[in-house]
């Protein structure tokens, strides 16, 4: 189900998706990693992590704990931290698309052919869903990593005629309250530095009677595979950026997220889930 019409990304905060705008935001990151800041959107003035969910000491404290227990114990790390792993991992992920349409395909069709009206696909990555949501609806997919970008671009025959690609960052959307109808991520969370600050924005750019449709990976009900993947869980992490034994639903309870229905398939290892924004 590939649309013939290609489609330009849009810039977005002044930061197009080129070589110029791809410096520029290293610029950015670097003063981020000196400052311990991170930047607040892609090309925007940095703030702290705290500024994302909270302005007051107690809320503070509550955001943190938060945090912590959705990050399962793994070491927080940055959006820079998660552009530079996609930089480098941005043509392995092109080369393995069949793999994904095998062990993902019939379930992201499954879940997010329930999509409508305007689609945001948060962390779109390669914009793999954007064949998988009704041809009626208009896809729009942001990611940090302009390389994955890029190559979502060079397979622009599989994207939507009037969406577009935009580079952002997950946890601080660049869109007023209640821009879609849809809201799609996939295999993200694990990946989001701050999952509940991103589940926060997702659920602040979704309108009131939208749907959130969340497709994520996570520790298998299969005793020896959860096994695997907690002994692998550090190593897989500093290779790829990803919690790939993180609960989903643990964080989705930490968020202002309210769980409509999920299900789990391929072995207890995918989650599939419809929530409502706050
Ligand atoms: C495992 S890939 C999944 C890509 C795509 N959603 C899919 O299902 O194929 C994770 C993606 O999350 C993106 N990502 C991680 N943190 C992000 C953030 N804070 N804002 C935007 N994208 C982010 C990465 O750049 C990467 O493209």
């Amino acid at each position: 189900m590939y649309c013939s019409t290609s489609i330009e990304a849009q810039p977005v905060g002044g930061h197009p998706i080129s070589a110029t705008g791809t410096e520029g935001f290293a610029r950015a990151n670097t003063d981020y990693l000196v400052t311990g800041s991170r930047p607040s959107a892609v090309g925007l003035e940095p703030t702290t992590m705290a500024d994302t969910t909270t302005d007051t000491a107690g809320d503070q404290s509550t955001a943190n704990e938060a945090r912590d227990s959705a990050l399962a114990g793994h070491a927080p790390h940055t959006v820079a931290d998660v552009r530079e792993t996609y930089r480098e991992q941005a043509a392995t992920f092109g080369r393995v698309q069949w793999l994904d349409h095998l062990f993902f395909g019939r379930h992201r069709r499954s879940h997010f052919q329930q999509a409508r009206g305007r689609v945001l696909d948060v962390a779109c990555g390669l914009a793999t869903n954007a064949r998988y949501v009704p041809d009626d609806t208009e896809y729009v997919g942001i990611d940090v990593s302009v390389d994955m970008l890029k190559r979502a671009e060079q397979h622009s025959d599989s994207l939507r005629l009037g969406g577009g690609l935009r580079e952002m960052d997950a946890q601080d959307l660049d869109f007023p309250d209640d821009s879609f109808d849809t809201i799609i991520s996939s295999l993200s969370t694990c990946t989001f530095p701050d999952p509940v600050a991103a589940l926060s924005e997702m659920s602040r750019v979704c309108a009131p009677d939208g749907d959130i449709l969340l497709l994520e990976h996570g520790r298998s009900s299969v005793g020896p595979i959860a096994r695997f993947q907690d002994w692998r869980a550090d190593a897989h992490f500093q290779k790829h950026s990803c919690r790939w034994n993180q609960e989903p639903l643990d964080i989705i309870a930490e968020s202002p997220l309210s769980v409509v229905d999920s299900s789990t398939s391929l072995l207890g290892i995918i989650t599939a889930i419809r929530a409502t924004p706050a």
